[in-house]
């Protein structure tokens, strides 16, 4: 018998087991076509692959439920109280009640929150909390969640795209730069001035001195205004294709009150930037560009002699073979055929994908003029790897 997969195994069939008989119509056209073996299925394969689909289920409804304990800080507050009832709870968060008790119900029957029926009690084990609160800096797993939600707004416009190709536009993911600007808050903003930048030797020192930077693609503009605020002597610039996100970015600069940022909303397809500069950064913002050529060969050129650029891009392996094993893998696909692919086909783009890989990372940088490129990883972000480039 076929397995559900359709490959080819021992183990016994029995007509009488439900489900499993429609994969009779899988064996009779397989004996058809005569130049394969009789299909068999192996029936423990297929309880645990069921298994396994169960749990799938539940994981995904409980990413929705984590997504909404982080929005409404429901986690939050529940990492700072003691064992305590729904209505305790949903008064602690400003939260209806009725809601908050049944969230309660999915997050004690998934794993999350702790219960004694005596006192009808719920508590946020500390080990827990620890990655699921604002309060935890770097492993706040919660943010990543909301990417389901996000993801999950635009699927009909996705199935649309497999009917008929094309992509979904930026403009119509709800929330999804407020969801980045969290995600590189925790992959990029703790880590960048003492871990980030030291992956280029001297690049401190030169920023201290004084440097013209550029970040591409630069969202909120997080990344950028925390630089120039830790080094008054360089001039920084981000551009990014979003109004949206560069409003952001400015309204936070204006917040630091740095004077040596700017950002524009530009759309860097042809790479129209005059200037040249020292460093250029992309953080997660090569791979959904319409023209991840150009924009490269863009960088290369940008850049004054001796210059560096930093590319922070999703980790792993161009070939799906080699990802298998990846921690992330499932997740990751996802996210670059529901956005990241996406968003650079709407745009009549490459539709490269998150998913691009280091072998055709590193292939692009070469053929964009990067003779010298350098993938390093930081223990703190298994998401990312760090390209450290430059022309001879
Ligand atoms: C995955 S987000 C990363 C944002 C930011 N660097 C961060 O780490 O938070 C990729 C960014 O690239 C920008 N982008 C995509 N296509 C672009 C284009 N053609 N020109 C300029 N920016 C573009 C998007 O608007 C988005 O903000």
């Amino acid at each position: 018998m076929a397995t559900c997969n359709g490959e080819l195994s021992g183990g016994d069939y029995s007509a009488e087991e439900g489900p499993r008989s429609r994969l009779r119509f899988a064996e009779a056209s397989l004996e058809q076509e005569g130049d394969m073996p009789e299909p068999r299925m192996d029936t423990a394969r297929a309880d645990a692959f069921m298994d396994q689909l169960v749990t799938m289920l539940n994981s995904g409804a409980l990413a929705l439920m984590t997504s909404i304990g982080h929005r409404t800080g429901l986690f939050d507050s529940m990492g700072e109280m003691p064992p305590s009832t729904s209505e305790q709870i949903a008064a602690a968060s400003g939260l209806n009640e009725r809601y908050v008790r049944e969230w309660l119900g999915a997050m004690v029957v998934g794993g999350i929150v702790e219960h004694s029926p005596e006192g009808k009690l719920y508590w946020l084990p500390l080990e827990h909390a620890s990655c699921l609160t604002r309060q935890s800096e770097i492993e706040n797993l919660a943010v990543y969640a909301q990417y389901i939600s996000v993801l999950g707004g635009v699927e009909d416009r996705i199935i649309d795209c497999f009917r008929n190709g094309g992509g979904v536009p930026y403009s119509e993911y709800n929330r999804f730069h407020e969801v980045m600007a969290e995600d590189s808050g925790q992959t990029v903003i703790p880590a960048l001035i003492d871990s980030i930048l030291p992956l280029v030797p001297g690049l401190r020192e030169a920023l201290e001195q004084g440097i013209e930077v550029l970040d591409v693609g630069c969202g909120r503009g997080r990344a950028i205004n925390l630089l120039a605020k830790t080094f008054p002597n360089s001039r920084f610039i981000g551009y990014d294709l979003s109004e949206e996100a560069i409003a952001a970015a400015m309204a936070e600069a204006e917040t630091t009150g740095a004077r040596n940022v700017a950002f524009e909303a530009k759309d860097l397809t042809h790479f129209p930037v005059e200037e040249e500069f020292h460093l250029i950064t992309a953080f997660d913002a090569i791979h959904d560009q319409a023209r991840p050529d150009t924009v490269l060969s863009g960088i290369a050129a940008a850049l004054r002699h001796g210059g560096t650029f930093l590319m922070q891009d999703i980790a792993g392996s161009s070939h799906v073979h080699n990802n298998v094993e990846h921690p992330i893998g499932a997740f990751l696909y996802t996210i670059s055929c529901m956005h990241c692919m996406s968003v650079s086909l709407a745009q009549e783009g490459a539709g490269l994908g998150a998913m691009w890989g280091e072998e055709k990372a590193q292939e692009m940088l070469q053929q964009a003029g990067f003779s010298n490129v350098e993938v390093k990883s930081l223990p703190h972000d298994i998401q990312n790897s760090y390209y450290v480039a430059s022309k001879s």
